[in-house]
């Protein structure tokens, strides 16, 4: 009945620039966008045996059919003609917020497709697992890769970068959340706000990786969120005036983080930082190359 469990670590990310080109017709907008994979993670473990169940230590996070993890396990099993597939008990230790921008949930997901293509002795190339990782959500595919990648299309055609390079970062985590999908709605509602329409692809004519210019580093969701919760304009305002080198709204927010020269820098910005956001969880963290990936690949 029980197994040794496979373990997987799930990163999150942060976008380091995100630009809308145009929204298309099925509501869905065309991005351009470079996403980094950061050290806060959230952890999947997968024990074989019994039927299919999701246990998850943050309250509010869904355990039915609903959340990614086990919609990952389905459009897999769906995918290789399995009907009846071996059952397994996932316990999901959560770390990265809901609705953060920092893909928490798609980071799950990709974790999910790599422990079950094990768990069923599945041999998918990694092709075949990106095009059922673009069916669970815009942000999944990237997480199959991780690192420092370049999205297009809807931020699901993930093209690899040599990496952005070890960076320190303080991250403010808000006591809220966006909800991605109305903030985009409500882009929509604003068509003459800059962004929308005007925004030029990155990365003409830019060096990468960048080394200490970043000019590139823009998000076109920053005008209609700190518009919204202005709060969030504030934080990054106050990274800017700790010593950060920019600061930058995470995809749709609601997290808002900082790049610092150093980690003792990034440290002390959070230290000061804290007492005035006593409601945010003000954090440091550091860029890395990997994505979602099983640590114990015993077969
Ligand atoms: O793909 P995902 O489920 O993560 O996207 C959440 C919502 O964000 C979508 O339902 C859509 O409203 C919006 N979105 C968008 N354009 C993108 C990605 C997401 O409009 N490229």
């Amino acid at each position: 009945m029980s197994g040794e469990p496979l373990v997987a670590r799930c990163p999150a990310k942060i976008n380091l620039a995100l630009r809308v080109l145009r929204r298309l017709d099925d509501g869905y907008h065309e991005l351009d966008t470079v996403f980094q994979a950061i050290d806060l993670h959230d952890r999947l473990e997968l024990r074989p045996g019994g039927d299919l169940l999701l246990e998850c230590d943050a309250p509010g996070v869904p355990t039915d059919g609903e959340n990614l993890v086990l919609r990952a396990a389905r459009l897999l099993a769906e995918h290789a003609g399995l009907v009846d597939p071996p059952g397994a008990a996932l316990r999901l230790v959560k770390q990265i917020p809901a609705q953060g921008g920092l893909g928490g949930g798609s980071s799950d997901a990709a974790a999910a497709l790599r422990l079950f293509a094990l768990h069923w002795d599945l041999r998918l190339d990694e092709a075949e697992l990106h095009s059922l990782a673009r069916r669970l959500g815009a942000d999944v595919p990237f997480f199959l890769v991780g690192g420092t990648a370049r999205g297009s299309g809807r931020g699901d055609r993930i093209e690899a970068l040599p990496h952005f390079g070890e960076r320190s970062l303080v991250l403010g985590l808000p006591p809220f959340g966006v909800p991605t999908g109305e903030l985009f709605s409500r882009l929509a509602d604003r068509l003459t706000l800059p962004g929308i329409g005007v925004s030029l692809p990155l990365f003409s004519g830019l060096k990468w990786p960048p080394e200490n210019d970043f000019g590139f580093m823009v998000n076109d969701l920053e005008a209609v969120v700190f518009d919204d919760w202005p709060e969030l304009g504030r934080f990054r305002d106050a990274l800017l005036e700790a010593g950060a080198a920019k600061a930058l709204l995470s995809g749709s927010g609601s997290t808002v983080y900082g790049i610092f020269d150093s980690e003792d820098r990034a440290r002390e910005a959070s230290n000061r930082l804290s007492p005035s956001f006593a409601s945010w969880s003000v954090v440091t963290a550091n860029t890395i190359e990997q994505g979602a990936e099983v640590l114990t690949p015993d077969r």
